[in-house]
């Protein structure tokens, strides 16, 4: 077998198109030069496109978890309280790093497969009459359980508290719907391996207007994640230490590319990729491990494997060419995850469901192949003749 033609179909880092990968080769550039800063225009004027907003987007050379602790060092004061929302493993994380930064965090947490209810937040919300809690943390997409959050209606709670909410969506942008200003977020923090089609390596943030403001008067210590530096050097296109050159020209590329498919076509690609992918996991007799299929994921499937998920994993990437992702933590041994978001098209997704069936099979579970592909395809169908 070929091994070297395989394909990824794991949540991030995601296959990158062929002109971000050659946009990388360009030659090296002087970081305080003209050409710089007009690529750095480019990239953060670009960006705030992708998150719908009017406010700088900033861009740090790093992974998509910098981001958490750029949110929460910019914002708040030392001791500040803060509320976590959690639905899985990535929302864990974000806990973890606010409780390491000292910060006082309350919790709701939400089982796996389940989806943030705004109501509960709401709850909780209202019952801190002395307003400490100063900022919500929210994941868009849960990449670890393959459920996404209704951010909108959150949000909207969330102001009537008065905190400012600030939402992971380190999965989710490019892919699902968000509206930055719209939905009133003050915090939107992602990264560059997902939808965004670029290899990983640089982490974005957007700061509303309220928590701008927040940020010149607060006194937590930081220096890498600085919100102000990264300003005063935005003024000039340039960055406060040296930039990941090569990644901002991948970044270029791919931001053009998603211009060309525009964001509307973007989402809508994702949601047929969902759809697909549920429609050939139930013609398995699988389940879904997200709970409400409104609440399913259209960037990653995550599915209740009813065989050893990490032999399944092995003989699909192994024998069928397709790499799945596996669970996190206490998922490990439960689940497995299909990837489709960024450079992965429909036909991609055939393809991840062909494999799933073979490899089942091999692994002993009784699937009729060919099942599968046939819910998925006859999605794909209905969604070219409607
Ligand atoms: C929802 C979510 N948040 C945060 C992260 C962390 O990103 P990174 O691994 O780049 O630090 C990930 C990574 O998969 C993620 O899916």
């Amino acid at each position: 077998m070929l091994r070297e033609k395989s394909l990824l179909m794991i949540p991030g880092p995601t296959p990158i198109p062929p002109q971000v990968a050659a946009a990388m080769t360009q030659p090296m550039i002087n970081h305080r030069g003209e050409a710089f800063s007009a690529l750095f225009e480019e990239v953060t004027e670009g960006l705030k496109k992708v998150f719908r907003t009017g406010q700088p987007v900033y861009v740090f050379p790093g992974a998509g978890s910098g981001g958490w602790e750029a949110a929460l060092v910019n914002t708040l004061n030392p001791g500040d309280t803060v509320l976590s929302v959690s639905v899985g493993d990535f929302g864990e994380r974000w806990f973890r790093v606010a409780t390491k930064l000292g910060f006082a965090v309350e919790r709701l947490q939400f089982e796996p497969g389940e989806a943030a209810d705004p109501e509960r937040i709401a709850e909780k919300l209202a019952e801190d009459r002395e307003k400490k809690i100063k900022a919500v943390l929210v994941q868009h997409n849960e990449t670890s359980t393959g459920v996404t959050n209704d951010v909108r209606t959150i949000a909207r709670v969330v102001r009537e508290h008065g905190a400012l909410i600030m939402v992971d969506s380190v999965s989710g942008l490019g892919a699902l719907p968000l509206e930055m200003d719209e939905w009133g977020l003050d915090v939107v923090l992602t990264g560059a391996q997902k939808a965004l089609m670029c290899p990983p390596g640089l982490s974005m943030i957007a700061f509303s207007e309220r928590a701008r403001a927040a940020a010149e008067t607060n006194t937590m210590p930081r220096f890498y994640w600085d919100l102000k530096a990264a300003q005063n050097s935005l003024l000039k296109w340039q960055t406060p230490y040296t930039p990941a050159i090569s990644l901002l020209y991948a970044m270029r590329a791919a931001l053009g590319l998603l211009e060309a498919e525009t964001l509307e076509g973007s989402w809508a690609r994702h949601r047929l990729m969902g759809e697909m992918c549920r429609a050939g996991v139930k013609a398995m007799g699988l389940t879904l491990l997200a709970r409400n299929e409104a609440t399913a994921s259209n960037s990653v499937t995550a599915v209740v494997s009813p065989v050893d998920p990490k032999r399944l994993r092995k003989v699909a990437r192994e024998q069928f060419g397709v790499q799945l992702a596996g669970g996190q933590a206490d998922l490990a041994d439960k689940i497995f995850r299909i990837g489709h978001l960024g450079y992965v098209v429909p036909g991609d997704v055939l393809q991840a469901l062909a494999a799933t069936e073979m490899a089942l099979a091999q692994c002993g579970y009784e699937v009729q192949v060919g099942r599968a592909v046939a819910a998925a395809q006859q999605v794909w169908l209905d969604a070219q003749q409607s």
